[in-house]
């Protein structure tokens, strides 16, 4: 519980008075994780949880695309009400969720959805039970059939993220850790352009659970 809340803490400060469009990690448009959904091809109303969303402009372009059933989770409310402050009136679409994905209170509560997104949280998990806590809340929350994507900084990535020591992988390392339940659909390495000019590697992987386990 202290370290649910001191990362709790860190990240408020991060987003608290913060011009999100400079963060590291801010994207105009969430183009891969974008390409990835709709290539799971599910209906609109289709749930989609999207875990340590931050202040990611995802949420309004899958909200401009048609999806009606987005869940939204953070460890910091200070980044989530980012987004809520540019939707607005769209909100009722969305489920917010503050919780620690490696302490979950909350989420442990969640039906099973249709799609797990994930862009930039898992790699923070450097030690192996929190890696552990974060595949077996994953497993619960997946439904048979359901899809995993998983954009973390990949083997020639950057060590570190905003202050914080990070694990990188590629895609079998994650298909490791999924198990054998999970079917690899697509990865691809990618670079994203930070605000301030420098670049981080990326994996993209898209993930879909076995019918039959
Ligand atoms: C690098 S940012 C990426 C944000 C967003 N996914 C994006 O692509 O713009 C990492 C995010 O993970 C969140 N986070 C870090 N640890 C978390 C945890 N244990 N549970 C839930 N969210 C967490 C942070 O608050 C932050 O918003």
């Amino acid at each position: 519980m202290e370290k649910t809340k001191h990362l709790e803490e860190y990240w408020q400060h991060i987003y608290k008075d913060a011009d999100v469009t400079k963060l590291g990690w801010f994207e105009n448009e969430s183009t891969p994780n974008l390409q990835l959904i709709e290539k799971c091809n599910v209906v609109k109303d289709a749930v989609i949880l999207n875990v340590g969303a931050g202040s990611t402009t995802l949420i309004d372009s899958l909200l401009e695309k048609g999806y009606t059933n987005l869940i939204a989770n953070d460890i910091s409310s200070d980044a989530l009400s980012r987004i809520k402050g540019r939707i607005d009136d769209k909100q009722k679409s969305i489920q917010w969720i503050v919780d620690d994905l490696v302490n979950a209170k909350e989420l442990k509560n969640l039906p099973q959805v249709d799609i797990w997104n994930d862009r930039a949280v898992l790699h923070f998990f450097v030690e192996e039970k929190d890696q552990n806590a974060y595949f077996k809340l994953l497993n619960e929350k997946v439904r048979k059939n359901g899809f995993v994507i998983l954009a973390v900084f990949n083997l020639e990535g950057a060590k570190m993220c905003s202050g914080l020591p990070v694990k990188r992988y590629n895609a079998e390392m994650l298909q490791e850790k999924l198990g054998d339940a999970y079917l690899l659909k697509d990865s691809f390495n990618y670079v994203y352009t930070m605000p301030n000019g420098d670049s981080r590697n990326y994996v993209y992987t898209l993930f879909q659970k076995k019918q039959v386990l």
